[in-house]
């Protein structure tokens, strides 16, 4: 399977997210071989979107030449795109938002009405194209912290996705937490080994990992020792 990884973390392979990302990738590996590809969009050249619509009229292009163009024909000829990133403000950190916005040409100015809303028509074809966010954030809740991020890529990706969010995950930098971490990135690697056999991960398992490492008290209280 061709593999996007869009890692969104300005700290690249010191990210929290990716090690995460990188578990279940290794259990994507354990079902059969994947060919994988990794972009730190904070590393690439995106400029930002202005909202000149001209790349979505009538197979236009857009009007900056940066390394969007690339991206955009990996996005085309991959099966999977990973969205991995931290939570920054409720969201997904600015380089990644810059891309997220710069997909605009695959789809052109024509809107149809699917169910209770309108979404653009197509204007290549990305039908096989499958999407996984992988989300950390710091504070040890999930609830009121990641919806509004997980409500933007439902309403981006609206099927073909999976959505995997795991709170304190600053913990798996921290060698002293590999106690508790160990085990949950084993339990991403058999998520990613399920999702490659079936195309989906079992709702016991996918509870399991987004639940928090340690008790949320614990963790706010650890935190708070060190600052
Ligand atoms: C600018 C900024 C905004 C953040 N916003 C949130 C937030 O809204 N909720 C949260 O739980 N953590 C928030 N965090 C904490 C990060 O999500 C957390 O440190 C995460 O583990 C970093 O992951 P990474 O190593 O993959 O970049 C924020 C961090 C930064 C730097």
């Amino acid at each position: 399977m061709k593999i996007l990884v869009l890692n969104g973390s300005p700290k690249r392979d010191k990210s929290d997210t990716l090690r995460m990302t990188n578990a279940f990738l290794d259990g994507m590996k354990d079902a059969g071989s994947q060919d994988v590809h990794v972009i730190h969009t904070v590393d690439s050249h995106i400029e930002y979107c202005t909202g000149c619509f001209s790349c979505m009229r009538n197979g236009g292009t857009c009007v900056h030449d940066d390394d969007m163009k690339a991206i955009l024909d990996e996005i085309l000829a991959s099966d999977l795109l990973i969205w991995s990133f931290p939570l920054y403000c409720y969201g997904m950190p600015a380089s990644l938002k810059a891309l997220l916005d710069r997909t605009l040409p695959l789809s052109s100015m024509a809107m149809r009405k699917v169910g209770e809303r309108y979404e653009h028509v197509e204007q290549a074809d990305f039908s096989k194209l499958r999407y996984l966010m992988i989300c950390g954030c710091g504070f040890p809740n999930s609830r009121h912290n990641f919806e509004p991020a997980v409500r933007q890529f439902e309403m981006c990706f609206p099927s073909s996705r999976t959505v995997i969010t795991v709170p304190e995950s600053p913990m798996f930098n921290a060698p002293e937490a590999e106690s508790v971490t160990a085990p949950r990135l084993g339990k991403l690697r058999e998520a990613g080994r399920q999702y490659a056999e079936s195309g989906s991960i079992s709702p016991e398992l996918l509870s399991e990992i987004t639940s928090p490492m340690i008790p949320e008290e614990v963790y706010a209280q650890i935190v708070n020792q060190s600052v």
